[in-house]
């Protein structure tokens, strides 16, 4: 079988070579026009005039168009308040206000850089003091979920600790900017080829923008070169852009953002606040939590809705959190849109409780790996859940209504069912030589004044599914041709993350016939309609049911006529290897491929897949958002300089939950590549904004993300052994976003050894990222000194 092989990335020769081809590199038609945005230079005003003249009269500008020429073509994913270029007013720096046209990159972009555009400005809405000052915000109230009697929590508890975490956003720094190119066809028709995780959203935003049904508009995507979450959303303008300029012109039409562009207009990670107050007993055991999440969303919706829901959906972590209460505050300020990125949201959920255990175990004096555990989900037998049924979870302190025996729930009341951290947790350990290790260490410490070392072992329990519940469905398209060989289509994208090859090992094992007589196509609106966005890692999941139902159907047919031809039942053919067998007679696939087509049997067919057990009701925070839960833990040992602050990861192990892994090979790299992501998030990646709203971190110079010297010295990876108990493709478990959080345990590692500089009289409190300068500030306080 083709599934499980640790089999390279399908374009990974490509890729070495250069030959892959990505938007900027398809070969355009003679005549291929280039598009760029004039960007507001103010974060909050009126637009009181737009002098345009000169860009115009620029070389090679062809048109020029403003917010008044085009109305509202509407950019946004969720709120339809995203107008592609500003009409009257601007929201923030960088904001597009006009578009510029011309007969290439660079004259559009030097063109787009004279117009002259005055503003009556407008105070601006930046940090989350002044957006609860003004009570600038999504939705109309903070939102609010809450499990158990918070007051007899804290009445019941032995100490009550109060703190309170800031985290930094995030740019996702794909290496492949957003991209898109527009081809008018006849009568109309528009073809887009759009560096997208999301093929679909781009037609209903052309054909919204161009008032044309979808059929009119097919979106092509071959891959990305990355796409962490910013390519969900984010790339709809550069797509309506183009498909508006190519209607105007006639011409086929290209924009692809500068990298400093890209930084500034598009949405990053959402930046997060978590105040905490926590009632604990004497082991260090929760009884009581209260989380306040704080997050600036930027001046549009986008997708702040469900990242919020998702960061509050991951506060317990790993974690029987009997009384919680988590209050959720989604700001609306004069920044460019915050968006999906890699964990969308748990991350930040997940560091707050995680805070909260580093927090407890510095004021009982313990290790904090120790009040991990002793806080753990408790390891329960499977038992048969259901869809969250009753009010588990309402608006405030409602009583929880008891689960099947031995199994806990999460705060939303999603059962726990197959809890594997305390085994993996224990085999990581073990693996790691944490005691032995964190041991060593405390030696060193008292030994050396100005390095300091510091170890930490994180869980990570993140939730699989679309919270939007109807975004859990999948379609694929599959032919095999009269000569054996098979096409292969479905609704997911590839941005490097290997769904592409997992799929293909997918419909190779269904046919079995070697991976390589499967081609891989470009995702297409036009062979699978109404995607979901390659997003909340269900790529795989999704993707690989829907195309496993539509090769069964085919090899069933095929099976079927054999059956019938050499007179025997559909249960007596079998296919592995290349060949198909009937009973004692043997073919090559291709030869049961040809007979078939002979007979006048289809060899095409579609596949369809929706998850199953899933019930959400995302207001009252109550049901079962997720299949399922995958699982992993990290250690990690880092070295800091107390002098500078400098710092360096010497040594990470972790044992991460992929299930049965489709293959091992991809799944490693997803860990290893999310582990330096998260890594790089919580340590040298800050996003700088200044008292205007301008970033003033906008280019790789000033914006740090991990290099490849800054990898961990010593970096163990491995897969945990274990099947997934639901039913998923091939027993696998989703892995794109889960090892991101895996990054945790760096953060966690820097606050160990920052402690070891104090007598353990005050937490250490090391916000994120935890650049030099935060940690030498973290250093100075412990030591008494001026911070
Ligand atoms: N890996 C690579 N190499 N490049 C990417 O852009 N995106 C991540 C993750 N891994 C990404 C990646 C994100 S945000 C998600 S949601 C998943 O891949 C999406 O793909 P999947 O559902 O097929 O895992
Ligand atoms: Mo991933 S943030 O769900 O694209």
């Amino acid at each position: 079988m083709s599934v499980h092989k640790p089999l390279p990335h399908d374009a990974a020769p490509l890729h070495v070579t250069g030959e892959a081809r990505y938007v900027d590199d398809i070969p355009t038609p003679a005549g291929t026009l280039h598009l760029a945005f004039g960007l507001s230079s103010v974060a909050h005003g009126e637009i009181t005039s737009m002098e345009l003249s000169a860009v115009r009269a620029a070389p090679g500008v062809v048109a020029v168009l403003t917010g008044d020429d085009i109305g509202h073509a509407d950019c946004s994913p969720s709120n339809n308040d995203e107008p592609l270029l500003a009409l009257g007013m601007v929201h923030y720096v960088g904001q597009p206000v006009f578009l510029v046209i011309a007969d290439s990159h660079l004259n559009a972009r030097k063109a787009a850089r004279l117009g002259k555009i005055t503003y009556a400005e407008k105070p601006a809405t930046l940090t989350v003091e002044q957006a609860l000052a003004a009570d600038s915000r999504f939705e109309d109230a903070p939102r609010i979920w809450a499990r158990g009697n918070l007051p007899d929590g804290f009445a019941k508890a032995a100490k009550v600790i109060e703190g309170r975490l800031e985290m930094g956003g995030q740019e996702h720094f794909y290496l492949e900017g957003q991209a898109a190119l527009v081809q008018p066809q006849e009568g109309g028709d528009m073809h887009v080829t759009s560096s997208t995780q999301h093929p679909t959203e781009i037609q209903h935003k052309v054909a919204h923008a161009l008032h044309l049904p979808m059929h009119a508009v097919r979106v092509e995507t071959r891959r990305m070169g990355g796409g962490f979450g910013g390519k969900e959303s984010q790339g709809n303008h550069l797509a309506v852009a183009c498909a508006l300029a190519a209607r105007l012109t006639g011409k086929p039409c290209k924009m692809r953002y500068d990298r400093d562009d890209d930084m500034v207009v598009t949405g990053k990670r959402h930046d997060f606040r978590i105040d905490y107050t926590v009632g604990i007993d004497a082991e260090g055991r929760l009884l009581a939590v209260d989380f306040t999440h704080y997050t600036r969303a930027g001046w549009s919706m986008d997708l702040t809705l469900p990242v919020a829901d998702r960061a509050m959906l991951h506060a317990d972590n790993a974690y029987w959190l009997p009384n919680i209460r988590i209050e959720s505050h989604r700001l609306r300020t004069n920044m460019c849109s915050a968006t999906a990125y890699r964990g969308f949201g748990g991350p930040q959920g997940m560091l707050g409780i995680e805070r909260v255990m580093d927090h407890v175990a510095s004021v009982l004096g313990k290790d904090p790996l120790e009040i991990r555990k002793a806080n753990f989900y408790r390891a329960s037998t499977p038992a048969k859940a259901g869809p969250g049924t009753g009010k588990r979870f309402s608006a405030e302190h409602s009583p929880k209504t008891a689960a099947a025996p031995g199994v806990q729930t999460t705060p939303y009341g999603q059962e726990v069912e197959d809890f594997i951290l305390h085994e993996l947790v224990a085999q990581l350990e073990k693996s790691a030589d944490y005691a032995a290790r964190k041991a060593k260490i405390a030696d060193w410490n008292a030994a050396n004044p100005v390095l300091k070392k510091g170890i930490a072992l994180t869980p990570v329990k993140f939730g699989i599914s679309f919270t939007l519940t109807h975004l859990n469905q999948a379609g694929a398209l599959v032919h095999v041709y009269h000569d054996g060989s098979i096409h292969l289509n479905h609704g997911g994208t590839e941005m490097g993350q290997g769904l592409f090859q997992k799929v293909a090992q997918v419909a190779a094992s269904a046919f079995g016939v070697p991976v390589e007589a499967v081609k891989i196509t470009a995702t297409d609106t036009a062979k699978v309609p109404n995607t979901s966005a390659t997003a909340a890692s269900s790529g795989s999941d999704l993707n690989g049911m829907a195309v496993k139902a539509a090769c069964d159907t085919i090899r069933d047919r095929i099976a079927g006529h054999l059956a019938e031809r050499h007179k025997t039942t559909a249960d007596k053919v079998s296919f592995a290897e290349g060949r198909v067998s009937v009973g004692t007679v043997d073919m090559s696939f291709a030869e049961a491929a040809m007979s078939a087509y002979t007979a006048r049997v289809s060899l095409s067919s579609t596949g369809y897949y929706a998850t199953p057990k899933l019930a959400w009701d995302r207001i009252a925070g109550d049901g079962r958002p997720f299949f399922y839960f995958a699982y992993g833990a990290a250690c990690a040992e880092v070295v800091i300089d107390t002098l500078t602050g400098e710092n360096r990861i010497l040594r990470v192990d972790i044992l991460h939950d992929a299930g049965t892994s489709l293959n091992p090979a991809l799944d490693k790299g997803q860990v290893e590549g999310g582990f330096v992501q998260g890594a790089g998030w919580l340590t040298t990646e800050e996003l700088v904004w200044d008292d205007k709203g301008r970033l003033r971190t906008h280019a790789p110079s000033t914006y740090k993300i991990p290099a490849c010297g800054d990898r961990p010295r010593v970096f163990n990876v491995d897969l945990w052994v274990g099947a997934n108990p639901e039913d998923t493709i091939h027993k696998s478990k989703a892995v794109g976003e889960p090892p991101f959080m895996h990054g945790i345990a760096v953060l966690m590692a820097l606050s160990d050894a920052v402690a070891a500089c104090g007598d353990g009289s005050t937490y250490v409190n090391l916000d994120a990222p935890a650049t030099a300068e935060r940690i030498l500030g973290a250093v100075r306080r412990q030591r008494g000194g001026y911070v």
